[in-house]
């Protein structure tokens, strides 16, 4: 299951969910690749099974590291896809036997998670939604404009998704980018067509102006 989802930024229910597949004898896999070093919880607290995550996302860890996590009754029975001597370990380490790699990667998530703490979880978490609803209660009073997500903070955090009617996700995102270089993500899979922007801590109030001004732009030149 999908933590935060990626496309429009929806947070799941995933404890809930975890309780539910549990009581059918199902084992539950977390994808936290968004939630991560955004939201703030601990790992435990979502009753999983297994989560795995990216820690270049909202940790803003080096590129290419990430993190897996097994409950530790699973690990024995779980075998590892890299080559380790004695694949029934229960230690979690034997997933780690990965060869010569880069160093400086791994070094560098150390500090990620100093500068992660010096602001903390719940501090971060309630910065970065700060900044998406800022920029949100403002575009969703322009007229053709619309939001994908819910401002509800039970239900969404830093990604919320975007559109102007008339517009594809393709050419919003590409106009962003081109005429006021802001980089967003167009979305458009099974029905949901939309934009993602996703602010991070470094965002400021600036930046947001600029992109609310860019969409009342944009939604006011488009051909009816
Ligand atoms: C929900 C989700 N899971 C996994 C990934 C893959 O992450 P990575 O590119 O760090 O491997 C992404 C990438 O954006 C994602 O959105």
């Amino acid at each position: 299951m999908t933590h935060v989802v990626n496309w429009v930024g929806q947070v799941m229910p995933v404890r809930e969910i975890a309780d539910m597949a549990h009581a059918h004898g199902i084992e539950v896999i977390v994808d936290g690749a968004h939630s991560f070093g955004l939201i703030d919880f601990k790992i435990p607290d979502l009753h999983c099974d297994y989560f795995g995550t990216s820690l270049h996302k909202f940790l803003s860890a080096p590129i290419g590291s990430g993190m897996m996590w097994v409950k530790r009754d699973h690990i024995e029975k779980l075998w590892p896809l890299t080559c380790y001597g004695d694949p029934h370990s229960k230690d979690i380490r034997k997933f780690e036997a990965l060869g010569t790699r880069s160093f400086p990667i791994e070094q560098g998530i150390g500090e990620a998670i100093n500068f992660h703490e010096a602001i903390g979880s719940k501090r971060k978490q309630e910065r970065i939604f700060y900044l998406k609803n800022y920029w949100a209660t403002r575009v969703k009073e322009i007229p053709g404009v619309k939001l994908h997500t819910s401002l509800d903070p039970r239900f969404s955090c830093a990604i919320s998704g975007v559109s102007i009617e008339g517009i594809t996700p393709n050419q919003l995102m590409t106009t962003l980018f081109d005429r006021y270089k802001i980089h967003t993500v167009g979305i458009d899979y099974e029905g949901v067509r939309c934009i993602r922007v996703t602010p991070h801590v470094y965002t400021r109030i600036a930046d947001l102006d600029k992109f609310v001004s860019a969409m009342s732009e944009i939604a006011a030149n488009r051909k009816a």
